[in-house]
């Protein structure tokens, strides 16, 4: 048996004060060093930055920073090089991206992340002007969470803002560490994040549905038992709904299933009795003989699942259903797809709910906000990811939320503004429209 996590209980679960919070907004940053920790942990193929999405994202921060003023001082990691430069994670082509994406703002490049290189770089700055430091994973202090890093990244600067959100589930010193040696402020991606899943998760317009895919039970029990103690509607895809198909005595064939965690599926569907969140099941499934391009495939019942084939996605009745369900709902929450996406036609399940997800949307009856890699993957080849009211920039951040977890970076922001004299409340205004921090 797998031990269950325990939700904190309606109203509880990421029940940080975020009060505390500050936000950038209205700060006299005229003149001063301003630290902004972002996330350009982005695809870099062949030297070019491959996706410009969380770039774009933190564009109104930066700008907004340079524009009254600030000399802006941008930090980020960058894959995981572990202390060491490594020629493919330089944050080099990233600040190149950023100059092409900055018109009218000069964005300078510092070759290390502290010491005198990046002094240097820092002072020859002009009001603002930008400079992005090299990765910060080239210390081992970073990932440490060093005191000491932490302090030679706050020398360079006289504030700090962190706006990435999408890495603050690691305790890392460019994320914890610093934010009590600076007076420190969210960003506005940041605000944006925390507003828009902070609503969809705790305060919903309900009913709210969330869908919930991928491909592994064993890596979402928490994010599972929390989603049924808090949703009205749940609907399990991916490979992960074969193993509550399996603890519900349904024949799956040779499908990828978790078989010890037939037990842990059985409790989370218990917990969602208990709170009355009802699982949606799929009616028919699509399924094929093998996980492969251009294969045979089939539509079945729920229940006639061959013995020599596996589930690859939902099927036809299964998507009318979904489609009926979501015009009952007000807030949906996505993250994972309902079937293997990568190998046409098994994501036909998938873009057909998100083409539906999004037309509710635009047509102002549905809150809709979708996170993670593969699910913001889907979206954009659906072309939807527009129409939705959110899409997160975070991937695991984003699934550590879901399960409860308070992030690291995010409460060292409201412990920080606790203790500060001078606190910022978080702007109503500001936090209003989560795509506020998008342009
Ligand atoms: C992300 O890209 O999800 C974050 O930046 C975290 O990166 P990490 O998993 O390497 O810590
Ligand atoms: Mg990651």
């Amino acid at each position: 048996m797998n031990e269950l996590p325990s939700p904190s209980g309606k109203g509880g679960t990421n029940s940080l004060d975020l009060s505390h919070v500050r936000t950038i907004d209205g700060v006299d940053v005229q003149g001063k060093r301003v630290l902004v920790r972002v996330d350009f942990n982005v695809p870099i193929e062949n030297g070019v930055v491959a996706d410009t999405t969380r770039l774009t994202r933190v564009l109104p921060t930066i700008a907004m920073l340079a524009r009254h003023g600030a000399k802006v001082v941008v930090l980020s990691h960058l894959g995981r090089p572990k202390g060491v430069r490594t020629p493919d994670t330089s944050l080099r082509p990233v600040a190149a991206k950023m100059q092409e994406l900055m018109t009218g703002i000069a964005v300078r490049f510092a070759a290390a992340s502290s010491g005198d290189e990046a002094k240097r770089v820092i002072e020859a700055l002009k009001p603002g002007e930008v400079a992005v430091l090299e990765n910060l994973r080239y210390h081992k202090g970073e990932e440490k969470n060093d005191r000491d890093f932490a302090k030679a990244l706050a020398a360079l600067g006289d504030i700090y803002v962190n706006d990435a959100f999408s890495s603050s589930h690691r305790a890392h010193a460019s994320l914890e560490a610093i934010a009590d040696l600076l007076p420190s402020y969210a960003g506005l991606l940041m605000m944006a994040e925390i507003t828009a899943l902070g609503e969809a998760l705790e305060q919903p317009e309900r009913p709210v549905m969330a869908i919930a895919g991928g491909a592994k039970v064993s890596t979402k029990i928490e994010v599972l038992t929390n989603l049924v103690a808090r949703m009205d509607v749940l609907v399990v895809g991916g490979g992960m709904a074969n193993t509550f198909l399996l603890a519900k005595g349904i024949k799956i064939g040779t499908s990828f299933v978790e078989r010890n965690f037939v037990g842990t599926a059985k409790d989370i569907m218990a917990r969602a009795k208990q709170s009355g969140c009802e699982i949606v099941w799929p009616l028919d499934l699509v399924v094929a003989n093998e996980l492969k391009a251009g294969v045979d495939w089939r539509v079945c019942a729920v229940n006639e699942v061959p013995s020599d084939a596996m589930v690859l996605d939902f099927g036809p009745k299964s998507v009318t259903e979904l489609k009926r369900r979501l015009g009952s709902v007000k807030t949906v929450l996505w993250n994972g797809p309902l079937g293997a996406i990568e190998t046409p036609p098994f994501g036909e399940a998938t873009f057909a709910l998100a083409h539906e997800v999004a037309r509710l949307t635009r047509e102002g009856k549905l809150v809709s906000v979708a996170g993670g890699g593969d699910t913001v993957r889907a979206l954009n080849e659906a072309h939807v990811a527009d129409d939705f009211s959110y899409v997160s920039t975070a991937g695991g951040a984003f699934l550590e939320w879901l399960g409860g977890a308070h992030l690291p970076g995010v409460v060292a922001l409201a412990r920080s503004g606790a203790h500060a004299s001078n606190v910022f409340r978080l702007s109503p205004t500001l936090v209003i429209s989560a795509k506020a921090g998008i342009q």
